[in-house]
């Protein structure tokens, strides 16, 4: 990558110079590392407080920080209750198209009814301020009006992606204790309907904590529904109580928006907790200065509302800023490969957020199907999730951005609410770096004793500040958060460890490499192997197991598993296959191995830890670097 570099600089055009939002990135970031209290303040002040907060940062217990603390705000003031009153009452908040061709169309006035009313219906249930609802459903409208129902009443959503299954879903409504479950008898997927409510009807009786089931009739599909414990929405919107005029509760500034469970280095996902205020603030500055936000924009993030991406910037950041957003339910080549290329087309959609993997997806369909559609409405195209490799970058770049879009790379992580690294649409280019820091924050690549190393070596990248966004602690578990993400410089100086891998170029530019630990990036989505590896296990044939990941040219990373089976069962084909199967059911079909491996024994350190990187190593053919702590 280093010998090409300066022919490899993309310069923004004249015309994205002059409709920026933030023209010039150098002074303004020196101004918010040097005043950083100061420009988070300025932009906290474009929000609507019901109060203004008393101290912008708290570091008196750092590193559990404190952000805009006193302050009382509502999201959802923000993100719809503001908007009633100008001229976005009228606009267009969310286009929905489902994969059959269905759409439906929420204006802001439309959007704030169908919450108030949501909200209505979840009060009647009990929810009260500070409950968690989890909430696990397709990607259909109704999954953005219970997420903002929950916050407009200030009670905690727990979303579990649509994708994962009933052991993934049931851990997750334990951790949380949940009372209250939002569901849908099912989703569509390739013209096939996924049974929803099967699968939490499974997590149910794994986790009983929940007493009321919320169901969202999305399908045809014949459901069980348990008396007395499972509701179908329509019927409660039909009632009395469920009026479309409902308060926003007054919240402080630190009170919890949101838990989302994500895969660590060990054992079960860990409950990443967001507030109210400094969530609001992150999500929507990032959106509004990395995406140079218009008031006419219509705004594509084709992620799942599942995941961080689809929280922050499907619904938060973008209807704070008051956006116009697309959502679609369905795959990105059903019925064929143009479906999203028509999609933008057919709405006129401005800027397209997606991940390297679905852009490595649609490509080796060939130029044809995106060359069929007037795409001029694209003014900036989005990456996000894992680094995206110079090729997917370039065909991107002038398939569909006709060299005219800039492509903004954003690096971040559940952890951190928002980008943390990105470029502004004036930032100059390269293909595969996110290039530079977000305002605010300095980061730095270090070697394993916390110095910092020279450019263009690789080390960890640490964040050596707080930032509005950052998520505040684990659930249930500060001292993990503190312990996974937390040290000390030796001036005594906090910093947080990304987990991930990074290089420093000469002029600064950030180029991430990867995960460091055993958490891995399957088509961006991310994944634990000890989750993986738990699912294997609990099969009664399978004594021990491992996962890695092995490169994948879709995919990125592909899941490799190593079983020991028990004493007697004799490894087969079909037993492989059934494994493969096993884990699908258990943790969602993304997580559904590539290949199962029968092996006697697996590489342990003299401590009984798996070596994963030695199976990798074998099995890339590579050096097995340092045995020594192998155990013979
Ligand atoms: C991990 C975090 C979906 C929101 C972000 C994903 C990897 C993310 C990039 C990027 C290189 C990236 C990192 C990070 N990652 N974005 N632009 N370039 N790597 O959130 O699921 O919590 O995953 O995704 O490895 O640590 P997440």
């Amino acid at each position: 990558m280093t010998e090409s570099k300066q022919a490899d600089i993309f310069y923004p055009s004249e015309e994205v110079i002059n409709q920026a939002n933030v023209p010039e990135y150098e002074a303004l970031y020196q101004h918010s590392v040097e005043n950083r209290e100061e420009f988070w303040a300025e932009q906290a002040d474009t929000l609507g407080w019901y109060k203004k907060w008393d101290s912008v940062l708290d570091e008196s217990n750092a590193p559990f920080y404190k952000w805009f603390d006193g302050g009382e705000i509502n999201i959802v003031h923000n993100a719809i209750d503001r908007h009633l009153e100008n001229a976005n009452r009228n606009k267009m908040a969310i286009i929905w198209e489902g994969e059959n061709g269905q759409v439906r169309n929420f204006s802001y006035n439309g959007l704030n009814r169908e919450v108030c009313q949501f909200a209505n219906v979840l009060k009647s249930m009990g929810v009260e301020k500070g409950d968690i609802v989890t909430i696990y459903m397709p990607q259909i409208p109704e999954l953005v009006f219970a997420m903002l129902a929950c916050a407009k009443i200030g009670a905690i959503h727990s979303v579990v992606y649509g994708g994962f299954s009933t052991e993934a879903l049931a851990s997750r409504i334990d951790d949380a204790q949940s009372r209250v479950l939002i569901t849908a008898d099912g989703g569509w997927r390739r013209g096939k309907q996924i049974d929803l409510k099967s699968i939490a009807n499974d997590a149910m009786m794994r986790s009983p904590s929940i007493e009321v089931c919320i169901c969202v009739k999305n399908n045809e599909l014949d459901v069980e529904m348990e008396p007395a414990r499972d509701f179908w929405l329509h019927d409660l919107k039909a009632l009395p109580i469920a009026s479309s005029k409902c308060d926003t509760e007054q919240t402080d500034a630190e009170d919890p928006l949101f838990i989302l469970y994500t895969s660590g280095t060990t054992g079960k996902p860990k409950g990443m907790v967001h507030t109210h205020g400094g969530y609001s603030v992150y999500t929507s500055t990032t959106h509004r200065m990395a995406f140079d936000i218009k008031p006419q924009d219509r705004w594509w993030c084709a992620a799942d509302p599942g995941w961080i991406t689809g929280h922050s910037y499907i619904v938060y950041g973008p209807l704070i800023n008051g956006a116009t957003i697309m959502l679609y339910e369905g795959a990105p080549n059903y019925p064929y490969p143009n479906r999203w290329w028509q999609i933008i087309e057919n709405y006129g959609i401005n800027i397209l957020y997606t991940s390297p993997t679905a852009i490595r997806g649609l490509m080796r369909f060939g130029d044809r199907w995106p060359q069929k559609h007037d795409l001029s409405s694209l003014r900036l195209l989005g990456s996000v999730g894992e680094p995206i490799n110079p090729e997917a970058w370039r065909w991107y770049h002038h398939v569909i951005g006709q060299d005219k879009c800039p492509i903004i790379d954003t690096w971040w992580q559940t952890e951190t609410g928002g980008f943390m690294i990105c470029p502004l649409p004036v930032t100059p280019l390269k293909p595969g770096s996110a290039t530079k820091p977000f305002f605010g924050n300095v980061m730095t690549i270090v070697d394993d004793d916390g110095n910092e190393v020279p450019a263009n070596e690789e080390g960890k990248l640490i964040v050596n500040n707080p930032w509005p966004g950052m998520a505040r602690t684990v659930f249930k578990d500060p001292e993990r958060y503190k312990e996974l993400y937390w040290s000390q410089d030796d001036n005594g100086n906090w910093r947080y460890l990304a987990g991930d891998s990074a290089k420093k170029d000469e002029d600064g530019y950030i180029w991430v490499i990867g995960r460091m630990d055993e958490v891995l990036k399957v088509s961006g989505y991310r994944l634990g192997t000890a989750e993986i590896e738990s699912a294997l296990v609990s099969h009664p044939q399978v004594s021990e197991a491992a996962a890695v990941g092995l490169p994948h040219e879709l995919k990125g990373n592909a899941i490799h598993t190593y079983v020991i089976l028990k004493q007697g069962v004799a490894p087969s084909k079909e037993l492989s296959m059934e494994l493969r199967a096993h884990v699908g059911n258990e943790m969602g079909k993304i997580a559904t191995p590539e290949a199962v491996e029968f092996v006697d024994a697996l590489p342990k350190t003299r401590s009984g830890k798996i070596m994963r990187r030695v199976l990798k190593a074998r099995a890339l053919g590579q050096d097995e670097g340092d045995l020594s702590t192998l155990e013979e």
